[in-house]
């Protein structure tokens, strides 16, 4: 039987406030892979291997959601051999990734419009999803066909059609409210907005992720490429988190 075995990075820390929920932008997999003359998916398939070590190091550390954007609705526009393989992904993931995840109490979710997904590609998720579903530990939650405007445009519709049906008035409609008819719902309440958002690759832009729900995160770009992200690079955003004061708008 395969094995997998992941080399383990030592990262001591010290760190006083730990992120509930934190959003990953992983940018910068076809430069990695550019940079070594090697084809821009073995950039993706080393961007697995830095979101499983990034993931267990979150779970360690006591982040409670972990939302990563894996496949944005502009993604389509990709190469058809790239979004293809983009899509094999969580097939791949699901063997070699997924048992590690469940024995470290790892539970997986999605959010994003899943429908236009390959069958093969939501199967495989659906089945992480399933396999893992009582765990109790980190929500590992892709973002997959996920794009931020497309979110609210479909919240508007859904609480639109609610009014015509009288289940409430415009005057029921507050942020909480809101809230509710976007997919972060699926989250525990308390950990729908992430903390922390962080980019990598030296891009400075939220790129249609969680626009919402970002409104009061902490923002941390670096120009390291994804794939060497791992451990090391978690601990640094969040050591960088801790330096932040957020005041929600207070003083
Ligand atoms: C951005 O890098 C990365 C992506 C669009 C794909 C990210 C996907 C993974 C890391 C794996 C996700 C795992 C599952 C199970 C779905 P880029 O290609 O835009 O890099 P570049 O900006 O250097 O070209």
């Amino acid at each position: 039987m395969f094995t997998f075995r992941r080399k383990k990075e030592s990262t001591q820390v010290a760190l006083e406030k730990i992120p509930k929920h934190i959003g990953v932008i992983m940018d910068g997999n076809g430069r990695w892979a550019k940079k070594r003359m090697q084809p821009r998916i073995m950039g993706h398939k080393a961007g697995m291997d830095a979101l499983q070590a990034v993931t267990i190091k979150a779970s360690e550390l006591g982040v409670k959601v972990l939302t990563v954007y894996a496949f944005s609705t502009e993604n389509w526009t990709r190469p058809v051999d790239e979004v293809k393989f983009i899509m094999s992904l969580p097939v791949e993931f699901f063997d070699k990734y997924v048992p590690e995840l469940h024995k470290n109490n790892v539970k997986v979710q999605m959010i994003g419009d899943t429908s236009r997904l390959p069958k093969d590609t939501l199967d495989a998720l659906n089945r992480a999803r399933e396999l893992t579903k009582r765990n109790s530990g980190l929500i590992l939650n892709f973002a997959l066909n996920y794009g931020g405007r497309a979110e609210i445009v479909s919240a508007v519709k859904q609480i639109a059609q609610d009014v015509l049906d009288a289940r409430f008035n415009t005057g029921d409609i507050t942020e909480e409210l809101i809230a509710n008819y976007l997919n972060t719902a699926t989250l525990p309440y308390l950990y729908r907005d992430p903390d922390l958002i962080i980019r990598t690759s030296g891009e400075l832009r939220l790129s249609n992720f969680l626009p919402w729900q970002s409104a009061y995160s902490e923002f941390y770009f670096t120009d390291v490429l994804w794939p060497d992200f791992k451990e090391k690079g978690l601990v640094a955003a969040i050591e960088e988190y801790n330096r932040r004061h957020r005041r929600f708008g207070g003083v």
